[in-house]
């Protein structure tokens, strides 16, 4: 469904990537790890074709260009309009009529856990209520691969939780490919079914890939405690250790 190969982006003449590759299936659950400024929102926006590359290929076989959806960190609602309307904006660009749009963004509201709340505007909600209108208006469009920059990044940790659960269980059951930025490794690591590190920058590419051995349907909390959680995520953090500082010299006997 994605694969991107041997990617190389510069910004005027600054190198940010070098060879930097991921491959994603449909339907399976993909995180970029990496050091701060090693380039993993810029990949994400080459495979969303808002930044060229300079050498290396993007394709997304079978996917038609409004088949991919796109959450960042800040949600793009509009300040004057209702939830609602937000979701609705989407469907009624694609032609769905007014009626059509407003119950079918109510429907994807209350899938989200907010029903009730359409008429409010952004303003009026939480954080963690902005982010699932943000994620209902994404999901409205039916994307068959999604991409993620960070999106959870300014919620606090329950409501985290409960956001990140509840767009897993949606992913599973639409089958949605996703491709996430985080740099959270225990997220990264309870949400995917495989991971790749970036190196550090300048020449980023990818060093590791890291298969995810827990099972699906998926529950957050109870990933965190499964025995193949703790050894992934000591190999995930030495290697981004070793990609931010260098290899550590190895420690003398005592
Ligand atoms: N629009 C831009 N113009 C120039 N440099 C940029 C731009 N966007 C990002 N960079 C630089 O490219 C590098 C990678 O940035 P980014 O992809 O945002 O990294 P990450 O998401 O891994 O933190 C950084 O050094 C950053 O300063
Ligand atoms: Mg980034």
């Amino acid at each position: 469904m994605l694969r991107a190969r041997d990617v190389t982006l510069s910004y005027g003449g600054e190198p940010v990537l070098e060879g930097a590759g991921v491959e994603l299936d449909a339907g399976q659950f993909v995180s970029l790890v990496g050091p701060s400024g090693s380039g993993k929102s810029s990949l994400l926006r080459a495979v969303m074709g808002l930044q060229d590359i300079s050498a290396g290929t993007i394709e997304t076989p079978g996917l038609a260009r409004d088949e991919i959806g796109i959450l960042f960190q800040d949600d793009a609602l509009l300040p004057w309009r209702s939830a609602v309307d937000n979701v609705a904006l989407g469907l009624r660009q694609r032609g769905a009529s007014r009626a059509q749009a407003r119950e079918e963004a109510e429907g994807w509201l209350e899938r989200l856990k907010l029903a009730g709340l359409g008429g409010r505007y952004p303003r009026e909600l939480s954080g963690g209520q902005r982010k699932r209108v943000a994620l209902a208006q994404v999901l409205a469009l039916r994307p068959r691969l999604l991409l993620m920059d960070e999106p959870f990044a300014s919620l606090d940790a329950i409501v985290r939780a409960r956001v990140t659960q509840d767009v897993v269980n949606l992913v599973e059951s639409e089958g949605i490919g996703v491709l996430l930025v985080t740099h959270d490794l225990e997220e990264a690591i309870a949400l995917s079914d495989k991971i790749y590190l970036l190196s550090n920058g300048p020449r980023a590419r990818v060093s590791h890939e890291y298969p995810v051995p827990l099972p699906r349907p998926r529950a957050l909390i109870a990933a965190r405690t499964h025995p193949k959680f703790a050894p992934l995520y000591g190999r995930l953090w030495n290697d981004l250790s070793e990609a931010v500082e260098g290899p550590q010299p190895a420690r003398e006997a005592a």
